[in-house]
C-alpha cells in the first residue's frame, strides 16, 4: 500500500493578533511568512516569529504536548492548543492561512496572553480537593478500577480555559462559575472517596451556578480534551433537585464545610 504524500507550500502565512494594552489604541493582526516544516505546529509558528522575526510576541506555553493546558488560543474559528494543532491539519480542513487569536471573551494582556483570573477564582471556589470524614490512611485513599471509571473523563480536564471563554453564560453573567468549575464540582460529586457531595451540591445549585447554565453545549465543542461538561452540569442539577427534595441540610453547609 503506497501512502500518498501531500504537496505543502514552502512557508505558510501566519496572522496574528496583536495587542498592548498599555501602549496600543486598538488591536492589529500581524502577519508573517513562516518556512515550511513537516510536522510543525501553530506553536512551532509561534516560536519561529519569536526568535526569528519579532520577540515582543507574547504567549503561553509550557509542557508542548497537551498536558498543561497553557497554550489553548483561538485557532482558525476554533478552540485549540497550539502545540497540539498541526499546521498540514488546518490546510487539510481548507485552511489556506493559519489565524491565532487569544482565547475570545477574556481580557487580553498582551498578544495572545489573556487575563484567566477570574477563571482561576472560580475554580478555586468549588474547593477542588477531596473532603473525607473519616480519619486519613496510613498511605492513600484506595479507589476501585469501577469507581475511577466515574470520574475518569473529568480528571482529564487540563484546565485550559476553552470551555469558560466559549460559553455564552459566562459573557454575559459576571457570577457564573461557568463550564469547568462546574464540571469539576461534579468530578468531587462523583468520586466514591468524597464525603461532601451535598456540601458541593450547595455550592453550585442556585444562579451561580448549575441553574445558570442554558445547555448551550459550546464547552463541549470547545474542549480539546473532548471532555463533557453538559453531561456533568445535567448530573449536578439531577443530584441537587433530589438533595432538595429530601430536604437535605448539608446542601445549606456551604464553603466552610468543605474547608481543608
Ligand atoms: Fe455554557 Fe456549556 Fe452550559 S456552553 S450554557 S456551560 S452547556
Amino acid at each position: 500500500m503506497s501512502i500518498e504524500m501531500k504537496q505543502r507550500p514552502e512557508k505558510i502565512r501566519l496572522n496574528v493578533y496583536r495587542f498592548d494594552p498599555e501602549v496600543d489604541k486598538a488591536p492589529r493582526i500581524d502577519s508573517f511568512d513562516v518556512p515550511w516544516v513537516d510536522g510543525m505546529t501553530v506553536l512551532d509558528t509561534l516560536f519561529y516569529v519569536l526568535e526569528k522575526r519579532d520577540g515582543s510576541l507574547a504567549f503561553r506555553y509550557s509542557c508542548r504536548e497537551g498536558i498543561c493546558g497553557a497554550c489553548a488560543m483561538y485557532i482558525n474559528g476554533s478552540h485549540r492548543l497550539a502545540c497540539e494543532t498541526q499546521v498540514a491539519r488546518l490546510l487539510d480542513e481548507g485552511h489556506a492561512e493559519v489565524r491565532v487569536m487569544p482565547l475570545p471573551h477574556l481580557p487580553v494582556i498582551k498578544d495572545l496572553v489573556v487575563d484567566m483570573t477570574r477563571f482561576w477564582e472560580n475554580y478555586e471556589a468549588i474547593a477542588p480537593w477531596i473532603v473525607t470524614r473519616s480519619a486519613d490512611p496510613e498511605k492513600e485513599h484506595l479507589q476501585s478500577p469501577e469507581d475511577r471509571k466515574l470520574v475518569d473523563e473529568y480528571v482529564g480536564c487540563i484546565l485550559c480555559g476553552s470551555c469558560f471563554s466559549s460559553c455564552p453564560s459566562v459573557w454575559t453573567g459576571k457570577e457564573y462559575l461557568g463550564p469547568n468549575a462546574l464540571m469539576k464540582t461534579w468530578r468531587w460529586v462523583a468520586d466514591t472517596r468524597d464525603s461532601a457531595a451535598e456540601e458541593r451540591l450547595g455550592l453550585v445549585g442556585n444562579e451561580r451556578g448549575a441553574w445558570r447554565c442554558h445547555t448551550v453545549f459550546n464547552c463541549v465543542e470547545a474542549c480539546p480534551k473532548d471532555i463533557n461538561q453538559t453531561t456533568a452540569i445535567q448530573g449536578l442539577k439531577r443530584r441537587t433537585v433530589g438533595a432538595m427534595l429530601r430536604g437535605s441540610k448539608a446542601l445549606k453547609a456551604g464553603r466552610k464545610a468543605l474547608e481543608r
